[in-house]
């Protein structure tokens, strides 16, 4: 398996790229196709510093069947294929939803396509917590019901779920592991990749980090008037790292993974809540961050966390950073982009 190509798709993103990196220092080689749509060449140069691997790079939309086609005809022997690439702002596929079922779901067609006519047999894909809801349950298995999707976005992670299952009952030796990322936070500790948000963050620590920069006057914690503990939401923040390192576990253990479609929870299995989140920046990092209480924010889980025994005992994975090593590298990152505006 050591040297196996992988195809990586979205690798120039959040996540991919901290994958690609994961996959060079774990010996496979990954092959990134990104159309750029939302990100630039400033992570792939980050993997490169890190790795000293530049990974073959081609820029390339998914949901081009023909392109991605004679992509795999001239590579060959492709081990299997990491599909990142998706659109996942909650708030912008409300205000168009098209273009959200358009982007992640014809990518995902045109790639299962492709995997069918190379004779690519293995399949890990980005899914998300998004699809459980508000669970009745917590911590969350994967059997929990899927709860109708508060956002056009969960509704294409609900739905490239159930093509993924239905393509594995109509392809023999197709396998799928679709894993179902809580919430990733951080950087890498080198500071020379991390999230790259575009325009104002929603997501809640590029919010903390661009308030505790001074980019953004302060951060509004989203009620706290919850059934909580402290009354404000509960999430399972996991160190980006750690859910890049899942992936390769997921390709290292996905042959002997059964049933052929699996949805996977990765997590770290530890509830913590927003202000315990605010609490523990600022006492890492030594910063001030202003923030006050608003309203609650619409769509929002109120308690949601991962139960990671399905990750353990069939990807031998398990998360191993700390809240704070995240909070850490993810003000490291900062930083080092405020330094670069400067
Ligand atoms: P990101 O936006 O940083 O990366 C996605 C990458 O995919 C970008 O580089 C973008 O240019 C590329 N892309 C989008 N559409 C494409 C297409 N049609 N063809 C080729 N490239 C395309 O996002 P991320 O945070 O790295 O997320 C990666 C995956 O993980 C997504 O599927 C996302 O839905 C999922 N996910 C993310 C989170 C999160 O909080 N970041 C949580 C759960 C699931
Ligand atoms: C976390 C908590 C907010 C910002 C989203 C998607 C989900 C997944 C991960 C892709 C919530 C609170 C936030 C702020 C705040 N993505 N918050 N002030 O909502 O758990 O999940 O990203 O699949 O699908 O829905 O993440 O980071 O937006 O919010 O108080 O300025 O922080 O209310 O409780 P969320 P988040």
């Amino acid at each position: 398996m050591r040297g196996s190509k992988v195809i990586v798709t979205g690798g120039a993103g959040y996540i991919g790229a901290h994958a690609a990196v994961s996959l060079i220092q774990n010996g496979f080689s990954p092959i990134i196709v990104d159309n750029l749509s939302r990100s630039s060449n400033q992570l792939l140069k980050g993997i490169f510093e890190i790795t000293g691997h530049r990974p073959e790079f081609y820029e390339l939309d998914c949901r081009d069947f023909d392109r991605l086609k004679s992509l795999l005809n001239k590579l060959r022997e492709v081990y299997a294929v990491i599909h990142f690439a998706a659109y996942k702002s909650v708030s912008e596929s409300v205000a168009a939803p098209e273009l959200y079922y358009d982007n992640n779901l014809n990518s995902l067609l045109s790639v299962l396509k492709v995997m069918k006519e190379s004779d690519i047999k293995y399949l890990i894909f980005s899914s998300s917590c998004t699809v459980y809801g508000e669970p009745d349950r917590i911590p969350v298995t994967e059997d929990s019901p899927f709860k109708r999707a508060e956002s056009p976005y969960g509704a294409t992670k609900q739905m490239s779920e159930r093509i993924l299952e239905d393509a594995v009952i109509s392809r023999s030796g197709l396998k799928v592991v679709s894993l179902r990322y809580f919430n990733p936070i951080g950087a890498h500790p080198s500071g020379l990749i991390g999230e790259l948000p575009i325009g104002v963050p929603s997501n809640l620590v590029p919010y903390i980090t661009q308030t505790a920069a001074g980019k953004r006057d302060k951060l509004i914690i989203f009620g706290d008037d919850y059934d909580t503990p402290d009354g404000s939401c509960l999430r399972d923040f996991i160190h980006v790292v750690d859910l890049a390192d899942a992936h390769v576990k997921a390709l290292q253990n996905i042959s002997n993974i059964s049933p052929a479609f699996l949805g996977i929870n990765v997590g770290t299995g530890v509830p913590v809540s927003v202000l315990q989140l605010v609490h523990e920046f600022v006492s890492v990092t030594g910063v001030d961050l202003p923030y006050e209480i608003g309203p609650r924010r619409e769509g929002d889980v109120i308690k949601t966390y991962a139960d990671p025994t399905r990750a353990k005992q069939l990807l031998h994975w398990e998360a191993k950073r700390s809240i704070r090593e995240a909070l850490n590298d993810a003000w490291n990152w900062e930083k080092r982009l405020s330094h670069a505006t400067n």
